[in-house]
């Protein structure tokens, strides 16, 4: 069924584990069809950055008596979007928030119900004319499940890791801080998170398209997407 017809614009849903090309792909295909982009990991990476910044560790983040502040930030955040500029509270974050300790502390924040539930309508709200593209881990599964287009995109663990390392060098962290080894172990774990937590966990839904990019390039994966939304609108 074309969802279109219930839907007010077209939505491009495209999850994947992490590294896995899923915000490169979707933002060219973003600028492409001249849509709106939500980069969703963003917004979890932001609630990351306040908890860290309020000192609070990875051991001590998960405490019960937490979760209703980490709802109160996804709520409130005061932030804008800009291309890869992202201004949180007058401060310029936009690469801060690429760092890997940040990326850790999102991925054991996602498991907290009330703050994915803080984070839905926000999300929701990206949805606008003409169209938008969507990256995360449950954007076809809880967000937007009428999204016109479901993929899900993915890569060999060893692939997304160099890759990862790259863009870390590229973004300009220190080799120390992008260590190789360090990050095949992070990213493990994480993915480990990702697909077990008991919410939204990071899977393909039954009619996602799966695209593993292990072996083909960032040009053949954003032309794909594209074709498979012009088969479907
Ligand atoms: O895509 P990313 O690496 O920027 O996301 C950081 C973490 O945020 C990821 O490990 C899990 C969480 N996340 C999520 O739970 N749901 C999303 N839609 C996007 C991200």
């Amino acid at each position: 069924m074309n969802q279109n017809h219930t839907d007010a614009v077209p939505v491009i849903a495209i999850d994947g584990p992490t590294a896995s090309g899923k915000g490169a792909v979707a933002q060219a295909v973003a600028q492409r069809l001249g849509f709106h982009y939500l980069d969703s990991g963003a917004l979890y990476r932001l609630v990351a950055w306040l908890a860290i910044h309020a000192g609070w560790t990875s051991d001590t983040v998960l405490d019960v008596a937490h979760e209703q502040q980490l709802a109160q930030w996804a709520s409130t955040l005061n932030v804008h979007f800009e291309g890869e500029s992202i201004v949180l509270d007058g401060e310029e974050v936009g690469q801060a928030i690429r760092a890997e300790e940040v990326g850790n502390m999102a991925s054991k924040i996602a498991t907290v119900g009330v703050l994915r539930e803080a984070l839905l309508q926000r999300q929701r709200d990206f949805a606008r004319p003409a169209g938008l593209v969507a990256d995360g881990r449950d954007m076809a599964s809880v967000v937007f499940p009428n999204a016109t287009v479901k993929v899900f995109l993915t890569a060999d663990a060893q692939i997304r890791a160099e890759r990862r390392y790259k863009q870390l060098i590229e973004k300009g962290f220190s080799a120390n801080m992008a260590d190789l080894d360090k990050i095949v172990a992070d990213l493990n774990a994480r993915d480990e998170r990702d697909r077990n937590r008991a919410l939204a966990p990071l899977k393909p839904v039954a009619d996602a398209f799966v695209l593993d990019t292990s072996h083909m390039s960032l040009e053949a994966a954003i032309q794909t997407v594209i074709e498979r939304f012009r088969q479907v609108v």
